[in-house]
C-alpha cells in the first residue's frame, strides 16, 4: 500500500489518506460580511468528492479588520458558523474531514481581490484600518497602526473565540496562519518587528503573540487536532528564518500544536524566491528532524508519485496541494489511480472510475 493512501491519525482523529487541499482564499463573500454561500460549498465540496482526505478551508478573519480582503470569508459570528455548517456536513457526508485556517492579516488587510484592483481600500469605500507589530507600511499598500497590549490581549481572545466557533461549525481541524507575511509572522519576523516591548525584540518576545493564540486556541478546540502554518524563511538576511521557525516549533509543540504545515516567504517584496518542484519539502522536513512532530509539505507537488516519493523519503507525514487542486478537483481520485490504489468513490460517480488495467 502507498504511503499517500494509508490513513493518518492525530490525537483521535483519523484522516483517510495523506493528500490534503491547502488553504486557498477565494475572495467570494459577495455580500462582504464573511459568511460563505454557494460557491464554498461547491468548491470545498468538490474536492471532497474528488478524494481529498482533509480540505482545508482558507484564510478566515477572526474578527473583520482580520480579512485579508473585503470578500474574506470570516468566523467571528454566528451566522458564519451557521454557513460553515452547511459545507462541512457536505465534506463529512462524502468521507473527508474539513479543516478552517484561523487568520489575521494584519498590514496585508483591506486590499483589493484581483478583479476590483490593487493596493489598498480606503475606509470610506469599505476597507478598514489596518493593525500590526509595527507602524511600517506593507509596499504598496497603507500604512497600519501599532498595536497597542490590551489590543494584543482582545486579539488572542479572538482566535479562541474563533477556534470554538470552528469546532461549532464540525470543522475536525483548526490551522493557525502564522505564514505569508500576515500579522503572526508580522509579530514573529525581526524585519516587521521593531517592538520595544514584551512582543518585540527577543525570539521569546517576537513569538510572544503566537504562543498565546496557540495555547488560547489548544484551550478552545477541545481534543481537535491543532495545526500551525509557518513561512519556514523570509529569504532575507536578517529576517525570519528555518532556525528561528523550528524553535518556535518546538515551543508551539510543547503548548498542543499537533502538526506544522510549513511554507516559505510572503513577508517582504522583491526577494527571489527559489521554486520549483517540492521546493519546500526541506523546510518541512528540518521542521520534523527539529520537533519530531507530524509536518505537511506543499508547494508545487503536482502528481501521486512525486507526492509518494516525498512520504517515502520518510520525514514528511503528509502533502498539501494547492493549485493541483485547482486544476483538478478530482486530484485524489486521480493520484490514487497513478498509484494503483483502489479508492471508494462517490457512488453517483463510480461509473466513471478508471477501468482496472
Ligand atoms: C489561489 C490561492 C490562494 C491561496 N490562499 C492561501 C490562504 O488562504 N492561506 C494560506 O496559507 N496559503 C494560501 N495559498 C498558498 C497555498 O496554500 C499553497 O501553500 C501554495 O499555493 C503552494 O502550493 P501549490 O504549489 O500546491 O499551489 C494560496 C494559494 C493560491 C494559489
Amino acid at each position: 500500500m502507498s504511503k499517500l493512501f494509508t490513513p493518518i491519525q492525530i490525537r483521535d482523529l483519523e484522516i483517510k489518506n495523506r493528500l490534503w487541499v491547502a488553504p486557498m482564499c477565494m475572495y467570494s463573500c459577495e455580500n462582504q460580511d464573511g459568511v460563505v454561500g454557494e460557491f464554498h460549498l461547491v468548491h470545498l465540496g468538490a474536492r471532497a468528492l474528488g478524494g481529498a482526505g482533509l480540505v482545508i478551508a482558507e484564510a478566515s478573519g477572526v474578527n473583520p479588520a482580520g480579512r485579508i480582503t473585503p470578500w474574506c470569508p470570516g468566523i467571528w459570528n454566528q451566522q458564519q458558523v451557521g454557513a460553515w455548517s452547511k459545507v462541512v456536513d457536505f465534506i463529512h457526508s462524502h468521507g473527508s474531514k474539513a479543516g478552517i485556517q484561523l487568520a489575521h492579516a494584519g498590514r496585508k488587510g483591506s486590499t483589493h481581490r484581483e478583479q476590483s484592483g490593487a493596493g489598498s481600500i480606503e475606509v470610506s469605500s469599505g476597507g478598514w484600518e489596518t493593525v500590526s507589530a509595527t507602524d511600517q507600511a506593507f509596499p504598496g499598500y497603507a500604512a497600519p497602526r501599532r498595536l497597542g497590549a490590551a489590543e494584543i490581549a482582545a486579539l488572542v481572545e479572538d482566535f479562541a473565540k474563533a477556534g470554538r466557533n470552528a469546532i461549532e461549525a464540525g470543522f475536525d481541524v483548526v490551522e493557525i496562519h502564522a505564514a505569508h507575511g500576515y500579522l503572526l509572522h508580522q509579530f514573529l519576523s525581526p524585519l516587521t518587528n521593531d517592538r520595544t516591548d514584551e512582543y518585540g525584540g527577543s525570539l521569546e518576545n517576537r513569538a510572544r503573540l503566537l504562543l498565546e493564540v496557540v495555547k488560547a486556541v489548544r484551550d478552545a478546540i477541545g481534543n481537535a487536532p491543532l495545526l500551525v502554518r509557518f513561512s519556514a524563511t523570509d529569504y532575507v538576511e536578517g529576517g525570519w528564518d528555518q532556525e528561528q521557525t523550528n524553535q518556535v516549533a518546538i515551543w508551539c509543540k510543547q503548548l498542543g500544536a499537533d502538526l506544522f504545515d510549513i511554507s516559505s516567504g510572503g513577508l517582504v517584496t522583491g526577494v527571489k524566491i527559489p521554486t520549483g518542484p517540492g521546493y519546500q519539502v526541506t523546510l518541512a522536513e528540518s521542521a520534523k528532524t527539529a520537533t519530531g512532530t507530524a509536518v505537511a509539505a506543499v508547494g508545487q507537488i503536482t502528481s501521486g508519485k512525486q507526492a509518494e516519493e516525498i512520504l517515502q523519503q520518510g520525514l514528511v507525514d503528509v502533502i498539501l496541494a494547492g493549485r493541483e487542486f485547482l486544476r483538478d478537483p478530482f486530484f485524489g481520485l486521480r493520484a490514487a489511480h497513478e498509484l494503483g490504489e483502489s479508492v471508494s468513490w462517490p457512488v453517483q460517480y463510480s461509473r466513471g472510475q478508471w477501468p482496472s488495467a
